[in-house]
């Protein structure tokens, strides 16, 4: 299934596998800084270390003698550059790129992803959004790619918690409040029952007979009530997913395990790990390297959110039989997904090598005037509120007779944000700025959005059907080289976004694609040249808007057609 630049990158491995054996094995092309030195590099310092030799003797020898077709091998010092010929690079561009298929890969694993995962009865906050985002992102990335994705939300609804906000809701819960804000009347009684406790020995007591009432699994007053902030929560958490266009096969909380912790402690039983600590029972991880055992049930007989992990994870494994299972959890998880990891391995599961967390960093608001009064966490339907409010104000101004202001304003609005998002290494901190979120200029999810309405105007205006790219003339588009190897990396970022579990990769590849594409219409004139120029270049268009439109749905962007 080679597409895009694929092609070339195999013709270019085969000969070197011809001339240098085994030892092409070494070889690892890269992707030169510079488009006047073609589109592969071979740099050759470690080959001829290999064999004993100089990197610049080696690549000129290479250069004299690899014989590739359609592509010039050429030395630069210890670099040897690869440069394609640019009607070929055409022609195989065109051949897939605008399609809906473009990228599509074998895939053929059975992938899993745990993301968004908010806590009930709390509101979601921007840390949630950046799980959600970069979750369906992957997800979206990996199916394409042609593997069977599992997404599941693995809801934070159980643990001892629930007992207290049971109890304070038996107290003091409002129907009319619950009905007209479920969170912020939960997240009110919630932090009512820690300010009254100490006060109050009673009211612990309410709460540890809720909670028991609750693990009992008796369908009483307590589990409809719990039940019901459970659905309350939902609904609210629907109406972000539902903007954010994010879809779960799985709407499962911690407390759909709760019938398999007793197996699940019980094979750690069986296998010996687990030990008894001061009426506790932990397992310990010193073996492992972790130096803080994990704590699998308290002195209280209660378990806890890495039991329900582990309970999971053997459930998901006879179930979906996943090769590959991805936890989109924040960095300051770290220590409980290596601890999970490290107990299966002590059981002997082998396949928790194919369990993974996939961290990210905090969001940080920008200093100013935007950011939120002190104290209040930034909430994430504030901050896509916020942002639509803002794209309204700009849709005003640039389009004010847009067929449909409110909708592109929906679009950009959400859009910048989840663009935004997903352009930063994950690992990394993200600074939340506003003008630098919904900036048209930049590297920005308006800008991209802003290029593909462009492409989609150029094709309105041309007032007839694009012309199909493979019966264009390629040579005619040898202009064109660094549009069609931006479109033509396409395929490869992809794959490289997935293995690295990294949606930066396709962001920065869309913006590689876009700058390219603004250069290549702002430069030549499309419509009005002549015939057979004028098919050629409106291909070239068609392609760059359907690489755009795809790469945008697969982040999670909407891409609509006027702006
Ligand atoms: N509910 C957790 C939180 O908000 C995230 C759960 C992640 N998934 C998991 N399988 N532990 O922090």
């Amino acid at each position: 299934m080679a597409q895009g630049l694929d092609v070339f990158e195999e013709r270019i491995r085969t000969a070197l596998s011809e001339e240098l054996g085994a030892g092409a094995a070494q070889a690892q092309l890269e992707i030169p800084k510079q488009a006047e030195h073609g589109e592969f590099a071979l740099p050759c310092f470690n080959l001829a270390k290999a064999r004993g030799g100089n990197p610049a003797v080696l690549a000129a020898e290479l250069a004299a003698k690899l014989r590739v077709p359609e592509v010039q091998a050429a030395a630069a010092g210890p670099f040897l550059n690869f440069k394609l010929d640019r009607t070929a690079l055409a022609a195989a561009v065109l051949q897939n790129a605008g399609g809906s298929d473009y990228g599509r890969g074998p895939g053929g694993q059975t992938v899993l992803l745990d993301f968004s995962s908010p806590n009930i009865a709390k509101p979601m906050h921007v840390g949630h959004l950046r799980s959600t985002v970069i979750g369906a992102a992957l997800s979206r990335i990996f199916e394409h790619l042609g593997h069977r994705v599992v997404c599941i939300n693995h809801l934070g609804d159980w643990g001892s918690q629930f007992g207290k906000l049971v109890a304070a809701w038996q107290r003091w819960g409002d129907e009319a409040a619950l009905e007209q804000d479920p969170i912020q009347h939960l997240l009110d009684l919630y932090v009512r029952y820690h300010a009254e406790e100490e006060k109050d020995p009673r009211l612990a007591q309410e709460a540890k007979r809720a909670f028991q009432e609750l693990e009992s699994g008796a369908d009483g007053e307590v589990r409809r009530t719990w039940k019901r902030f459970t659905e309350l929560s939902l609904r609210e958490f629907d109406k972000v997913y539902r903007r954010l266009g994010v879809h779960f096969d799985f709407i499962r909380g911690e407390s759909w395990y709760e019938d398999k912790l007793e197996d699940a402690l019980r094979w750690l039983e069986s296998r010996g790990v687990l030990e008894e600590s001061e009426g506790a029972l932990i397992v310990n991880l010193e073996s492992e390297g972790i130096k803080t055992p994990c704590l699998v049930k308290t002195a209280h007989g209660t378990t806890l959110y890495v039991t329900r992990d582990i309970a999971a994870a053997r459930s998901r494994l006879d179930e979906f039989g996943f090769d590959l299972a991805l936890y989109v959890v924040g960095n300051e998880q770290k220590l409980h997904f290596e601890q999970l990891k490290a107990v299966l391995r002590r059981c002997g599961a082998a396949w928790e090598s194919r369990m993974e967390h996939v961290p990210f960093g905090l969001v940080r608001l920008a200093e100013g005037k935007l950011s939120t009064r002190e104290g209040r966490v930034l909430l994430l339907s504030e901050v896509l509120d916020r942002a639509v409010e803002l794209a309204r104000g700009i849709v005003a101004e640039k389009n004010p007779n847009h067929p449909d202001p409110e909708r592109a304003a929906e679009a950009i609005g959400v859009g910048a944000v989840v663009f935004h998002d997903l352009k930063h290494q994950r690992a990394r901190d993200v600074v939340f700025d506003w003008k630098v979120v919904l900036s048209f200029e930049g590297d920005t999810g308006p800008y991209l959005q802003y290029t593909h309405a462009r492409c989609c105007a150029i094709l309105r205006k041309a007032g007839r059907p694009a012309p199909d790219p493979r019966g264009v003339d390629p040579a005619l588009l040898a202009d064109a080289g660094e549009l069609m190897a931006a479109l033509g990396r396409f395929p490869m970022a992809l794959r490289e976004a997935a293995a690295k579990r990294e949606p930066m990769l396709l962001a920065a590849q869309l913006l590689r694609i876009a700058a390219a594409g603004n250069a290549f219409y702002r430069d030549r004139r499309v419509l009005g040249s002549e015939a057979p120029l004028e098919d050629a270049r409106l291909a070239a268009i068609a392609a760059l808007r359907g690489t755009l439109a795809l790469g945008l749905r697969l982040l999670g962007v909407p891409a609509p057609e006027e702006m």
